[in-house]
């Protein structure tokens, strides 16, 4: 009895700690996280009991009263807090570490139909923002933080920030991690630009010339046979009848 109260004082302690917009101790009983996890901790108890029946039919009525949906068999430590709550789904064989957070919508689920363990491990103190997808027997290290509306299917070092879809670090241990090198964009033909550098190769050739002329010198090589305005009047031509632009067939910039 006195391991339950004990429990049950660290998950609130969990939420004093960790929501700034809790003012006072009676509202603390209105926390459908808190409410969740407690009915949770009742239906994994009777899981454990094989008596696997009532186990779903206590995840169900929570599910119902809270909008949060924790298989039984998952294991949530103590000191987890789930904010807001609506819509998470906790997947049967997932485990939650102790002191961890978890915000509205956040599915820690499967990635498909496999039995077995299939479910993510998150480990103490982690963060899981809203919205967030963990998907998989993957294993979220201690103290990490999984960025709001990520979509994780990695494992994801202890101490770290991931972000994005897919999730990827972004701070390991304090430190910022580069983004990765994505010229993907940059690779991508731009032939606008194209023109212009072969108009600004022309111009500077001709200014060559002219200069050199000036001063009496001979013209310098690749001079006036070069013909750089007649190539950058192809490329113009090329341009503005063989690229189709972004306003439909047959337009053209
Ligand atoms: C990820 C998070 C925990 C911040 O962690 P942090 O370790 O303090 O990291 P930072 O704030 O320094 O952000 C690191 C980088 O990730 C980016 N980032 C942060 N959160 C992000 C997110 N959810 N999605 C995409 N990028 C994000 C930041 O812009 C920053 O990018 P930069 O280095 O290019 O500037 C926080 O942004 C977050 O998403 N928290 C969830 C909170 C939540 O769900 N609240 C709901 C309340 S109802």
């Amino acid at each position: 009895m006195s391991r339950i109260a004990g429990v049950m004082a660290r998950d609130f302690t969990a939420v004093r700690e960790r929501d700034p917009a809790l003012h006072s101790a009676p509202e603390l009983l209105l926390y459908q996280g808190l409410h969740a996890v407690w009915m949770h901790r009742l239906a994994h108890m009777l899981y454990r009991a094989d008596m696997t029946f009532l186990a779903r039919l206590v995840s169900q009525i929570s599910r119902f009263l809270t909008g949060i949906e924790i298989h039984p068999g998952a294991k949530v430590g103590r000191g987890v807090f789930i904010d807001h709550g609506m819509g998470v789904v906790i997947g049967e064989t997932a485990e939650v570490g102790e002191d961890s957070t978890i915000y509205q919508g956040v599915t820690l689920g499967g990635t498909g139909k496999q039995g077995g363990k299939r479910h993510p491990t998150i480990g103490k103190r982690v963060v899981v923002g809203t919205g967030a997808q963990v998907l998989g027997d993957i294993t979220v290290g201690d103290d990490a933080k999984i960025g709001a509306g990520s979509i994780v299917v990695r494992d994801v070092p202890a101490r770290s920030t991931v972000v994005g879809n897919p999730g990827r670090p972004v701070i390991v241990d304090g430190q910022k991690v580069p983004a990765p090198d994505d010229k993907r964009v940059e690779r991508l033909p731009d032939p606008v630009a194209d023109v212009f550098r072969a108009l600004m190769d022309c111009i500077e050739r001709l200014d060559n010339e002219v200069e050199a002329l000036r001063a009496g010198k001979p013209v310098p090589p690749g001079g006036p046979g070069a013909d750089c305005m007649g190539r950058a009047e192809e490329r113009i031509r090329a341009l503005t009848t063989d690229q189709p632009t972004f306003f439909g067939d047959g337009a053209h910039i």
